[in-house]
């Protein structure tokens, strides 16, 4: 064997666990595997999960903090005109850099498939040209997939439409929207029609920032739900963000939900900007702003956790970490019953590997060897102590590697040194 895990803990909840990989896939997972590996790391009982997951991303305005200048409100308004004033000075070069930085980060942090809108309102599509390069450049260490976003409406913007076509012609993988950004409701619902019978002709999935609004009366999702059902787009599609649903009519919501469960729509919820960005025309009490994550999973459907924003126009902070995005999730949702923490943890690993449609994902024979190995024994102690990575592994090779956390004590009576974690 290339590289063995033993005594891993597993998602599943599954302990003992020795993971074997040949050739960049597993070849076995069991107890006490009778396998030698040329290199082998004992898990000591920590939790090795397939890696992080990112469904939502905005590759090309990452780690853009300060340029031109800072978001000083910090609001979503601010932030899209900032955008727009960075938009005409950006450069190739500069957009390559800050995104293979970028992912310098995420792989450090298990971090290795993502989902990135690119802005596709600029006419030179010059976004898009840098981050297909970027992605052709880190193929071997991750997979990034892209979705054509039209920042300024597909209707609202007139060259959009044209632009989305021809970075769909250039490679860019998936059809994006912002139905709540155009003129009026009836143009964000013909927005989502035009979208979706574009991405059915082309045989694509459909990802649109939708309903990204306190408004309870932004109900482009039921519109994105009825699209894929005409359209035979079951599985392909997800609305990002839906935060009007927070504000929405109970009675109303009680329709939808078994609408978009019934049209396969996955929901991808951003809980570090949406508890940041929403709200911010309230008073108090004060709406959190994301969509109803718990209420949705219930009803079958399939959410992901995205980070959406790392340093850029509309959130100066984040490191990749999407056990911090789990984290705050958790508790904007207030999912706080053992369940739904491991739910959280599935939000950022499983699901949006789902959602991706990533091949080969996962901890069993026959998937790509690909894996993290947190410094915890749980998906919950994971979420806990925003886990360091022991050991990150993409197709059979360690990646990454960081120590365990702990720190050195200098008490009376104490031992010399604490890690956090209970009864180890
Ligand atoms: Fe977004």
């Amino acid at each position: 064997m290339d590289l063995v895990i033993r005594n891993a803990s597993l998602p599943d909840g599954r302990r003992h666990i020795d993971i074997a990989m040949l050739d960049g896939r597993i070849a076995a997972v069991g107890e006490r595997l009778p396998l030698q590996g040329r290199r082998e790391i004992d898990a000591d009982g920590d939790l090795a999960s397939p890696p992080f997951v990112d469904a939502h991303f905005h590759m090309d305005a990452t780690l853009s903090y300060g340029l031109p200048r800072v978001n000083a409100s910090g609001t979503l308004l601010e932030g899209i005109s900032l955008w727009g004033e960075l938009k005409p000075q950006l450069t190739q070069d500069a957009l390559i850099e800050r995104a293979l930085q970028y992912w310098d980060w995420a792989v450090a942090r298990g971090l290795l498939a993502i989902r990135s809108h690119v802005d596709i309102c600029d006419d030179r599509l010059l976004a898009v040209d840098a981050l297909l390069e970027v992605k052709r450049r880190v193929a071997p260490y991750l997979d990034l997939q892209l979705v054509a976003f039209p920042q300024d409406g597909i209707l609202r913007s007139p060259t959009a439409f044209d632009n989305l076509k021809r970075a769909i012609a250039k490679g860019v993988d998936v059809v994006g929207g912002i139905p709540h950004f155009e003129r009026t409701m009836a143009e964000g619902a013909t927005s989502v029609r035009l979208l979706c019978e574009f991405a059915a002709e082309q045989g694509l999935r459909v990802d649109m920032h939708c309903d990204e609004s306190d408004d309870p009366l932004s109900r482009h999702i039921e519109t994105l739900a009825f699209e894929t059902e005409r359209l035979g787009l079951q599985g392909r599609v997800a609305g990002s963000h839906l935060t009007s649903m927070h504000s929405m009519d109970n009675y109303y919501v009680s329709k939808l939900l078994p609408l978009i469960r019934e049209a396969g729509v996955a929901a991808i919820a951003n809980p570090l900007i949406n508890i940041t960005l929403q709200g911010r025309h309230d008073t108090y009490p004060k709406r959190r702003g994301m969509t109803r994550v718990p209420e949705l999973m219930a009803a079958g459907v399939d959410v992901a956790f995205g980070h959406d924003c790392v340093m850029d126009p509309w959130y100066s902070l984040g490191s990749a970490d999407m056990l911090e995005v789990a984290h705050m999730g958790l508790h904007v949702a207030q999912m706080t019953g053992q369940e739904a923490m491991h739910q959280c943890f599935m939000a950022v690993t499983q699901t949006p590997a789902k959602i991706l449609g990533l091949e080969g994902y996962g901890i069993a024979t026959g998937c790509h060897a690909d894996l993290v190995l947190l410094d915890a024994g749980s998906t919950v102690e994971a979420i806990r102590l925003r886990a360091a990575r022991r050991v990150v592994v993409r197709r059979g090779v360690v990646v990454a590697e960081s120590p365990r956390a702990s720190a050195a004590l200098n008490l009376p009576g104490r031992p010399g040194q604490t890690n956090f974690r209970l009864g180890r």
